[in-house]
Parts: C-alpha cells; structure tokens; sequence
C-alpha cells in the first residue's frame, strides 16, 4: 500500500460490503454497490489498474433461519438470492469484475487457510463463554434473536451489535437482560466453549493502522475508541450448522451445562463466525477474477500480499468489522491491510428508515419496471449530500434533482449544443477552444482528481455537473444562434467550445452516469468507448461530424410522482393492514409479554418524571445514533444523551416536550456525560410528550 495520490503503481481493489443473500435489494442496499462502481470507474478513468469485487453473503443465522422458515436447505435459499442480486447489479450499472459467494470452494479454502494460520500463529484460544439459549426451544439463540440492554451504553441492543447506542460490536453472552425475539421470553445463558482470536495482542499495530487508514471520517474516527480502550479478544465461533466448519475439526470436544451445571447432550456443530469467512470473500473474489482474466491482467496476489491499494465500501453500521477484526485477521495471515474505508450514511424514505418487513421500501426490481433509467437513481444516490450523511429518498425529491440537474442543466447544455452544431456544421465546426473553456475543462478534471483522492463521490459527480452549469451560462453570455449572419467565425468557436464542453462532460460522467455518458459519446461520433477514455481525453479535440441528438434525459411530470406516492402508499398500507388483521387473530409477537413482577404504588413513585423542553440538540462526533441535548427541566437545565440521531431530524428536536426520568443514576455514553433519560417508545423512538400545555418541570404522577 502506497500513500500516493491515485494513480499509483500499485494495482488496486475496490470492494463493496456483501449483502446477506437473504431477500429482495432495494435502493437502500444499492448506495454501497452504485458507489463502489463509481469509484472503481473513476479509478479507471485515472488510469489505475483495479479491481472491482463482492459477493453474497450466504452464511449467518438470518439465512438459516428463514430457509427453514421456508422448508428448504439454507445453501438452497441462499444461491437463490444469490443469483437474483447477480443479475440485478448490472442492471443498475454496477459491473463487477467478479461477483462470488462466501460458500463457493475458493473462499471456503482461503478461510480455512487463513483460520489455520491464525491458529498456528498462536492466536486462537479455547473459552468457556455464556451463550443465551431459548430455554422453551432448548436451542442456542442466534446472534440475531437475543435483544437486551448494551452493557458499554445502556442502549437497547440487538445481537452482535449495539445498533441503536454504541455502535459497537458485542460478543455472545454482552447482552445484559436478554430475552428471546423468537419467542418473546427470558433467554438464558448456558456455558460452551468457543474459538476465540486475539485481538487484544494487536493493539499496537491498529493503532498503527488506524492512524495510516484513508477513506472517510467516519471510518478513520470512530474506531479508536474501541481500539485505544480495552480491546477483546474475538469470539470466531457460533453454535449453527450453516457456515464453514473450524479448519480440521480441531475444536475439543465441548460441552453445555444448564443453569444448575449440570452436562447435557450436545448436539449442535460449531462453525465459523459469518464475519470470519464474508470478508475473506474480498480476497477469494479477487482471486476468482485473476483465475478468469489470467495474472498477466490482473493478479490477486500483488494486490494482496505485495502491494496494492484496497478500499473497502461499506454502510456505516460495519465499520468496526473493516477497521478492527478485519485488518487484525489480515495482519496475522500475513495479507496487506487496507489503504482506505469509506462508510456510508444509510437511505430513508420519506424522512424514516426502510423497513423491508412493513414493505416501506422502494425496492430495485419497483424501480426497474417503473422504467426509470439506473442512470437516475445513480446520480441521485451519489451526489445528494455527502457519503457519510443518510440520504433521504422521496419520489419528489427525486423528480426535482432529476428535473433540474440532469434535465435542466446537464441536458439541456448538451442537446443545445449538439443541435446547434449539427444544424449548422453537420458536427464539431473548425476551430480551437477557447482559452476560457480549455481552462475550465482542466478545473474540472483536477476537481474529478481531487474528489477521488480525498474519496468524495459527490465531489465527483458534482465537479461534471458544474461544468455542466458553466456550458449553460457560456452559451447563453455568447448567444451564438445571434452571431451566425453577423460574425460566423465567432459562433463556430463559441459552438466548437460547447462540443469541447459536451465531450469533457460525457469523459467526467461515465462514472455516475455510465449509460448516459455513452450515448453522449456515440452522439458526438466518438470511437470506441466512453468507458475506454482516460480523463485527458476531456480535453482532446471532438472527432467532428455528427448528426442531430436526442435528449439525454426525460423530465419527470408531476402526475407521475403523484402516482408513485399513491402506490407506495397503497403499498405500505396494505402491509400494515395485513399486520394488523394478523395482529387480531394473534398475540402480536413484536411486543414482549407483560410482566407478572408487579411494583407497588410507592416503587412507582420513587421514579421522579418531569415534563422537559429540549432546548438543543446536537450529534456526537463520531456516535452513529447518539445526539447530545439540552433539556430544560423547568428547576434546571440537563445534559442528556439519547440514542435518537438516525430517528429523527436533529434540527427539528429543538422545542419539543419530553417526559424525562430526573432521578435515575448519571451515566457516561460515548465519553458525555447523560444526566437523566427521556422517554421514548419503541424502535422509531416515539417521543413521548404531553398533551396539553404542562410546563418543563411539572411533575409527572
Ligand atoms: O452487514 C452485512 O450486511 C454483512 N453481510 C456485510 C459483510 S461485509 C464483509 F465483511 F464481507
Ligand atoms: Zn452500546
């Protein structure tokens, strides 16, 4: 790995995080695949040797889980989604140079060589652990299936993360208070024995690494909490049979004792951890493309194991994964460790989170038989508000970026221009450009430079769609369709400028827009591919003679959105319905039992709940879900910590009424201090608040 500017000498491989092959994608999933594919294009046009790789993720007890939910094998379930995202990516444009699957031979050979040389290097122990286990079921709770309380934050927390607090990963047995989310009960912990990997020896080299790493800020920031605290030992193993078994069943044999220690019958297998074997998937891809194009065009091992440039991209929930586990195993098996993640902000919909089991999702096959060009929701993902940010997605949001960017701006200069110049000239006319237009073109391109260097896609996009904006003013300040008659020279100049302007744009646009991009190409009778240009060719004389264009892109009418809303919202309503009619039958399952441990009147009262007003509200650098507030409790005023960032519009909580708890135990989240905790309900975090006008400090009885 160098720390040059790109491009280097060095190949370079550009990944994106695997999707669990485990149900439909939708246009949420697809920011991190359309952005991998910008970046490895851009590379491409920087003339950076690179590889663009993935793969599904078929391991993990989501997929067993709902392949037996559906009677079939959970290899079977898998492919079978497998296959499916391996025909959607292209349809959105994102071309990898190879698409695998963690289950396939090459990555199930390279992980268990990379797990044998953990182990022999010294770095794999044997733990007895507490494992939460489904006492009714009598079976291990998968990761995803145990919730309780974070034992770092005090968030509600689900499995291995604490999604909605720290944003930590957590080990089996962290959970505190767990209950089954399978059935709604306490879960137990029972003593296993388990694998476990030593991180905590390579504390040094990652905070060697992490001071090296690239990408975003995100990534560079938040793990050095977790890497310059007490860093533990990982836990590599889980109780399931779907997964890749411990290299060479060297596992002793293990036990399980329940809660009065006594040894009961073990019948489960003991495989590896899913984020052991998906992110060795980046490297068996990458190998799988060098065995399918040979080593002279691409090998695997120079960018692996000599040196090569790695960038990692990922959502922002995975982050300790890429910059602590991962760089941690690679180390000890003796591969490169990445020059750079970029992590992203998440899609809403709507101003709320997708939520693929209410339907609240605009889904990738919807948008394709819509018939929307990918081209379309590529831009938008790309280049609206930065990578780290979440990226709200409505269909009127997207009709008015797609109406005045792409259609006003960006089209509108290119078809003008093309016109004109056909009209008039059959093509490009005869002349040079200007100095003015050479000068901007040559912004542009080290902007494009500059954006891929400091890994701003937006940047990128945005850099083509200013110019896009200066082709708009130039025409319009020039008037060439006034200076035909009278000054015929300078209108061929002011038009071939706009040709020039039009090439450089198809040049700076093929990332984000590949489709388009080559259709402008062919318009301007460019040879060959637009995909084959370098960024220098922005500025290389236009071929010449070409005929009249069409218009890149197709205004959006406001029926159109209007239908769109119309049927998401028939969409969400008939899931809701259909939750609801299922919920009068049934029990509802999402909500835990009531408690039969009553309190008396007088444990109530200790609680001191008060009516408060948030005053400010801002996030924790570097939390993904924590906000810090100021809470006027009428008496005083509070420093609370809440776990609502991604929940809510910061900006708009300032003002709202709250009920908090005033009396509980100060605690520490995220190195703030949080002097009291508001109340909310359930995981959208509803805000509780009052209903008529009771001041900040009213006691709540
Ligand atoms: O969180 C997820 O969706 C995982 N399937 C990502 C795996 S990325 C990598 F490490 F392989
Ligand atoms: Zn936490």
């Amino acid at each position: 790995m160098s720390h040059d500017d790109y491009p280097t000498d060095n190949p370079a491989v550009v990944t994106c995080g695997l999707p669990y092959a485990n149900g439909d994608l939708h246009i949420g999933h697809l920011r991190t695949y359309v952005s991998g594919d910008v970046l490895a294009r851009a590379f491409g046009k920087l003339d950076q040797r690179t590889a663009f790789v993935s793969g599904s993720d078929m391991h993990g007890t989501p997929v067993a889980v709902n392949a037996e939910k559906e009677g079939v094998s959970p290899r079977e379930f898998a492919l079978r989604h497998h296959e499916k995202y391996e025909a959607t990516f292209p349809k959105f444009g994102i071309e990898f140079d190879n698409y695998g699957h963690t289950d396939d031979e090459t990555n199930t050979e390279l992980t268990r060589e990379i797990v044998r040389k953990l182990d022999e290097e010294g770095y794999v122990y044997e733990k007895e652990i507490m494992v939460a286990w489904d006492p009714v079921e009598d079976d291990p709770l998968p990761d995803r299936y145990v919730e309780g309380t974070c034992p770092y934050c005090g968030a509600h927390a689900r499995g291995d993360e604490c999604d909605e607090g720290c944003g930590r990963h957590l080990e089996p047995g962290e959970i505190e208070d767990p209950t089954s989310t399978l059935t709604g009960n306490p879960a137990e912990y029972r003593e296993r024995t388990h694998k476990f990997f030593r991180v905590s020896e390579l504390q040094e080299y990652l905070k060697g690494f992490i001071d090296r790493l690239e990408g975003t800020d995100n990534a560079k920031n938040q793990p050095r909490e977790w890497i310059e605290g007490e860093l533990k030992d990982w836990c590599i193993t889980r109780d399931m049979d779907w997964g890749i078994d411990y290299p060479e069943s060297s596992v002793a044999p293990r036990e399980q004792r329940d809660r009065d220690g006594e040894t009961v019958e073990d019948s489960e297998d003991l495989v590896l951890y899913v984020w052991v074997d998906a992110p060795i998937e980046y490297i068996a891809s990458t190998k799988q493309y060098t065995e399918r194009v040979g080593a002279d065009i691409f090998d695997w091992e120079d960018v692996w194991k000599d040196d090569g440039e790695i960038v990692h991209i990922i959502g922002r929930d995975i982050i300790q994964h890429h910059t602590v586990f991962w760089p941690a195993m690679l180390r000890v098996a003796g591969f490169n460790e990445p020059r750079a993640v970029m992590a992203s902000g998440f899609v809403n919909l709507d101003g709320e989170g997708f939520s693929t089991s209410r339907n609240r999702a605009v889904w990738a096959d919807d948008y394709l038989v819509e018939g929307f060009d990918p081209d379309l929701l590529r831009y938008y993902l790309t280049t609206t508000g930065g990578f780290e940010r979440d990226v709200n997605f409505s269909w009127n949001q997207f009709q008015e970026r797609v109406n005045g960017e792409l259609v006003g701006t960006v089209g509108n200069f290119v078809y003008r221009s093309l016109l004109f110049a056909a009209r008039n000239y059959d093509g490009a006319p005869d002349a040079e450009a200007s100095d003015e237009v050479r000068h901007r073109i040559e912004s542009a391109v080290d902007d494009f430079a500059a954006a891929i260097n400091d890994y701003s896609l937006k940047r990128l996009g945005d850099a083509a769609t200013a110019l896009a904006a200066f082709g708009n003013e130039y025409i319009q300040r020039n008037e060439p369709w006034k200076l035909t008659d009278d000054d015929p020279d300078r209108a061929e100049q002011v038009i071939y400028d706009c040709v020039q302007l039009s090439k450089a744009l198809a040049v700076l646009f093929a990332p984000v827009l590949p489709d388009a991009a080559a259709t402008l190409w062919s318009q301007l009778g460019e040879d060959g591919s637009v995909h084959d240009a370098a960024l220098d060719d922005a500025l290389a004389a236009p071929r010449g003679d070409f005929g009249e264009p069409n218009e890149l892109f197709e205004k959006i009418e406001d029926e159109r959105v209007e239908e769109l809303n119309e049927k998401l919202r028939e969409r969400i309503e008939a899931a809701t319905s259909d939750d609801e009619e299922a919920e009068d039958e049934t029990v509802n399952d999402d909500f835990q039992p009531v408690s039969d441990d009553r309190i008396s009147f007088d444990e109530f009262q200790d609680l001191d709940l008060r009516v408060g007003r948030i005053e400010t509200a801002e996030p924790i650098e570097g939390a993904d879900a924590l906000v810090r507030l100021e809470v006027d409790i009428g008496v005083e005023t509070r420093q609370i910590v809440a776990g609502l960032k991604q929940l809510h519009d910061v900006d708009d909580l300032p003002g709202t009424k709250i009920v908090v708890v005033v009396n509980l135990e100060k605690a520490e989240l995220f190195g703030v201090e949080s002097n009291g905790m508001l109340l909310a309900a359930g995981e959208q975090a509803d805000l509780l608040t009052t209903y008529g006008d009771a001041e900040p400090g009213t006691k709540i009885q």
